[in-house]
């Protein structure tokens, strides 16, 4: 097997870090753990270990003055009781190493590779194929002046998917990327399809580059953007950061992309909201897969309407089902218990309390006994127990759950003093005919022209 993660080299945004608490667990390999921290030594990080969240403020006393950078060094993706952790502990910086990302097998990439339009996409564990279609198909049409820029590479697949679109393009643009830490295969692919000359990279926080933009693309066609593609820093300031320093850049006509637009990041639903459906620059809204797509308003649009992909079900965009709540004519100043205390209704609510405050005083709780509720302590309303909440006697009970709500239903309807209280949104198909209503947001759920595509 080989090791697409180069731990020789170091990590370039450990270079600033000069204080550190690294957490890690029992089911990462020893040799990478050790690796990791030899490098840390190597660079003169003081830092400290713990194996367990709530030992870092001790463990911050044992280094000194206040720790601003947590490492966290972790198998799987972060789940939901370590991220509120996380959150509360508020480092500065929080750095998270997944080494299930970091040791993929490189013949089964090539196994998984597909060919668009006559070009050989590689294969990126991180994006279905549906997804690197839509964006080699950007990068072959979007005609709007300036540069391609990417930010979160990673291993390369998406720069590689976007940089043979573009090759097609009428009027090829540069394409600028920039990662904290630009991996082995990243070099490997620039090599391999020939991109050193196509693709100018960076290896430092987009913020960074932020700062020098417009010198550093001036003379490659920038700095204005013809195509923001967005998949790096996922919470809530980095991603709040990134729009608001480059959409200003995005030419008119230009087209944005952010990845992950899920309930499992709130913080990019919510940097969204705020920068991008509030903006009146923009317009075209598209919820496609785990990609939310906008297009700067003046100049053409994407021309050559394609069919591309499928969904069988609405998207898992917690905003729009807040919309579609916030206006049901049945929930209207109505005592609300909310059901389900994770990532849903983490990002529901963190909208909520913000842009919907009269919708907002009218839940009264939220339902969850579970040791996964993300959303104990953090918002106004109280987490109780199912049958706590019951007493409490909500009119009405809505179920916050995009991945369960089948089951939560089943399960719910079979307590009789409910079953009348019960509103679902995913199954519901007055929910369904708001997302084909919505003018701002359009949805895709069968194999229909991705709308912004569509010939003018
Ligand atoms: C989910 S991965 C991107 C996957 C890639 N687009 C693909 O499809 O293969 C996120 C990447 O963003 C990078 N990243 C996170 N925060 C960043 C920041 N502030 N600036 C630049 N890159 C960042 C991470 O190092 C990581 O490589």
């Amino acid at each position: 097997m080989e090791l697409l993660f180069d731990i020789a080299r170091p990590p370039l945004f450990f270079n600033d870090v000069s204080k550190a608490i690294v957490y890690t667990t029992e089911e990462v390999p020893k040799w990478l753990k050790h690796n990791i921290l030899r490098r840390l030594e190597q660079l003169g990080v003081d830092h400290a270990c713990v194996d367990d969240l709530s030992k870092i403020d001790r463990r911050r006393a044992a280094i000194g003055d206040y720790c601003e950078n947590v490492i966290l060094i972790r198998k799987k993706g972060l789940d939901a009781q370590t991220l509120a952790r996380a959150k509360e502990i508020r480092p500065e910086r929080l750095i998270w190493i997944l080494t299930e990302n970091l040791a993929v097998n490189m013949v089964e990439f090539r196994k998984r590779e597909v060919t668009v339009d006559g070009d050989r996409l590689p294969f990126t564990h991180l994006m279905p194929v549906e997804e690197l279609k839509l964006l080699h198909y950007l990068g072959k049409h979007v005609s709007a002046p300036g540069v391609i820029l990417e930010i979160g590479p990673h291993y390369g697949g998406s720069t590689v998917t976007l940089a043979l679109g573009n090759r097609k393009n009428s009027s090829p643009a540069q394409i600028f990327t920039v990662d904290c830490l630009m991996h082995a295969s990243f070099h490997r692919y620039m090599q391999e399809y020939g991109l050193e000359e196509e693709v100018s990279w960076f290896e430092m926080p987009s913020q960074e580059l932020a700062r020098s933009w417009a010198s550093v693309s001036e003379s490659h066609g920038g700095p204005a953007i013809r195509l923001l593609w967005v998949d790096g820093d996922h919470l809530y300031p980095g991603i709040k950061n990134d729009l608001v320093t480059f959409l200003p850049y995005v030419a008119e006509g230009g087209c944005v992309v952010l990845h992950d637009y899920v309930t499992a990041f709130p913080g990019v639903i919510q940097a969204a909201w705020e920068e991008l459906y509030n903006n009146d620059a923009f317009e075209d809204f598209t919820v496609f897969r785990q990609m939310l797509f906008a297009r700067k308003k003046g100049g053409s649009r994407v021309s050559g309407a394609k069919r591309l992909i499928q969904t069988s079900r609405p998207p898992n965009a917690p905003d729009i089902a807040l919309k579609w709540l916030a206006r049901h004519p049945l929930l209207q100043h109505k005592k609300i218990a909310l059901f389900g205390g994770g990532r849903h209704t983490e990002s529901l609510l963190n909208l909520a309390y913000e842009h919907y405050s009269e919708f907002a005083k009218t839940i009264c709780c939220l339902i969850d006994d579970s040791d996964a509720c993300c959303c104990s302590g953090r918002f106004p309303a109280p987490v109780r127990s199912l049958d706590s909440a019951i007493n409490s006697e909500p009119d009405y009970i809505v179920i916050s759950s995009y991945d369960h709500e089948p089951a939560i239903l089943d399960q719910l309807q079979a307590k009789k003093r409910i079953r009348d209280k019960l509103v679902g949104i995913y199954t519901n198909d007055q929910f369904h005919r708001f997302l084909a209503d919505q003018s701002s947001v359009k949805t895709l759920y069968s194999e229909e022209d991705f709308p912004a595509l569509a010939v003018q």
